[in-house]
């Protein structure tokens, strides 16, 4: 039976210091992340008619999953892929501006790039509890959202090309309650090369 798997991290634990710490990384990637894996993958192995399926697949229609796991592969199954996206859209040497395309379509669309940031922080710091702040190309164009829990944008018909984890598991040795402060520094790591590729496949 085939099973999703955790891939490393594509960078040191440290390597987003020091606005995201190592320990955090550390306990957010091998705990967190593994145990999202795991708990997919053991809902899965009840059906292993679904095994060749993606996860994108999976969340995009979650109505069309067997009852008994929907809930399951919403949960883990958003855990899973959501974590995968935060690596890859991190990274040390980040920061900083998006170019080209990415930085029109920021730009026509929010007004401006800080006008953007405004608009994303609020929906990281304004997220009720547990969840995650979006930014998505949807039906109308790029767009911020915030989500509860792991749920994914593609369960909405969205396609996430960047999204910041507000669990407090993703801040909370660090920055304890200062959520604001975490999401402040966070743009610091953010690797905008990844998302501009992102957005270009999203388009398609
Ligand atoms: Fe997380």
């Amino acid at each position: 039976m085939k099973a999703f798997t955790l891939e490393p991290l594509p960078y040191d634990y440290g390597a987003l210091e020091p606005f995201i710490d190592s320990a955090t990384m550390q306990v957010h990637h091998d705990k967190h992340h593994q145990a999202y894996t795991d708990k997919l993958n053991t809902a899965l192995a009840t059906h292993p008619e679904l095994q060749d399926i993606a996860i994108e697949e999976m969340l995009s229609d979650l109505g069309k999953l067997p009852e008994d796991i929907r809930m399951a592969v919403k949960n883990m199954g958003g855990g899973y892929y959501n974590h995968n996206l935060f690596w890859q859209v991190m990274g040390p040497n980040a920061g900083g501006v998006p170019a080209e395309e990415l930085a029109k379509a920021i730009g026509t669309t929010f007004g401006s790039f800080d006008s953007f940031k405004e608009k994303f922080a609020a929906a990281a710091t304004g997220q009720f509890g547990s969840g995650w702040a979006w930014l998505v190309v949807g039906k109308g164009g790029l767009a911020v959202c915030n989500l509860p829990n792991q749920d994914s944008p593609l369960s909405n018909g969205d396609t996430p090309i960047l999204g910041l984890d507000v669990w407090e598991h993703a801040y909370y040795l660090k920055y304890q309650n200062r959520r604001a402060e975490y999401v402040a520094n966070w743009w610091n790591v953010v690797n905008w090369g990844k998302v501009a590729e992102l957005f270009a496949k999203a388009k398609k």
